[in-house]
């Protein structure tokens, strides 16, 4: 049986390399002709695998015209494009959606003092895009990213991490989580727990009120929605596009 793909939609990349973080984490680099996107946004990847085409969401993790483009992503039990795509080498098809999706961009981030960041796993993927373009930097005084893991090996991306660090030393922080091991450097902690007793904040030297913090949420589901739940017990509001709040997510499952 030959699968049909319709080029208006995907085009046809080549994995340009596969980089290994640890036994689960990988980034696939891709050469694609793609549509132009905007820093935060998704498209899709898809492999013919067995007689089915089967295609999943990714966060584009480079900058909007930045190359090659880079997708970010855990191996998940049984999860059958993951599992593929760890197999892939340099020069291998593999289908991208021509256009790009979503809504954890910046043009739906109303101006604030204070960006908060805050990510679990692979969620890192779409603030590192937005981090590597100008506007967030023009936009907020102070941008915090938190990035929670269950190990700190988990902690990828340290390189890029490093860049923003020696790029905005006065304005960016970088908040790393690790809950299941002792650290010396990173909370160990869930996110909205370190939220509600004051932990989060008081490492940032900054607090999260709705006067002064916009809050994008990016990950786990259970993630997102608890930790929206305690913000909103502070009084910040989802952003809506008729009325603008404090809050933006994405869910990854
Ligand atoms: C908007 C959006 C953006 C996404 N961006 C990314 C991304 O940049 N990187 C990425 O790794 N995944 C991302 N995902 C998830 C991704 O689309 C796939 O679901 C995932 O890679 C697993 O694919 P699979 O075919 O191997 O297994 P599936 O059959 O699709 O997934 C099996 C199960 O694994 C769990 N799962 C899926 N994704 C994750 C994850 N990232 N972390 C932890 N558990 C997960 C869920 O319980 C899911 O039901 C995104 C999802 C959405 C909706
Ligand atoms: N990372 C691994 O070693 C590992 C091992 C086996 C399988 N997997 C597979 O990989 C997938 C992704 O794992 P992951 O580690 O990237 O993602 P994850 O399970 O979402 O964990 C990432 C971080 O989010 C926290 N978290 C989980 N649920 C939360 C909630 N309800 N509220 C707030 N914080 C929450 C975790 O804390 P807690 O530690 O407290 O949960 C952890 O610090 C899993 O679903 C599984 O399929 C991963």
């Amino acid at each position: 049986m030959t699968v049909k793909i319709d080029p208006k939609r995907w085009c046809e990349g080549r994995v340009h390399a596969l980089r290994q973080w640890t036994d689960k984490l990988y980034s696939i680099q891709v050469d694609a002709d793609v549509d132009v996107f905007t820093a935060g946004q998704f498209t899709k990847l898809g492999l013919v695998i067995g007689d089915e085409f089967i295609s999943r969401p990714y966060s584009y993790v480079n900058a909007p015209g930045e190359t090659p483009r880079e997708f970010y992503f855990v191996t998940v039990p049984d999860g059958p494009l993951t599992n593929a795509m760890v197999r892939m080498k340099a020069g291998d098809p593999i289908h991208v959606m021509r256009r790009a999706s979503g809504f954890l961009t910046l043009n739906e981030v109303p101006d604030a003092a204070h960006l908060w960041m805050l990510s679990t796993g692979t969620a890192i993927g779409p603030f590192l895009a937005i981090l590597k373009t100008r506007e967030p930097w023009q936009r907020f005084q102070r941008i915090i990213l938190v990035h929670a893991v269950r190990c700190a090996e988990e902690l990828s991306f340290a390189d890029s991490i490093a860049t923003l660090r020696d790029s905005y030393p006065e304005q960016f922080d970088f908040i790393p989580f690790v809950s299941r091991e002792d650290t010396n450097f990173a909370i160990k902690a869930r996110i909205p727990a370190a939220i509600s007793d004051g932990r989060l904040e008081e490492r940032a030297a900054l607090e999260i009120t709705a006067d002064t913090s916009q809050v994008m949420i990016c990950g786990n589901p259970d993630m997102v929605k608890s930790t929206q739940a305690t913000l909103q017990e502070r009084g910040l509001a989802r952003n809506r596009r008729r009325e603008p709040g404090h809050i933006t997510v994405e869910n990854y499952w």
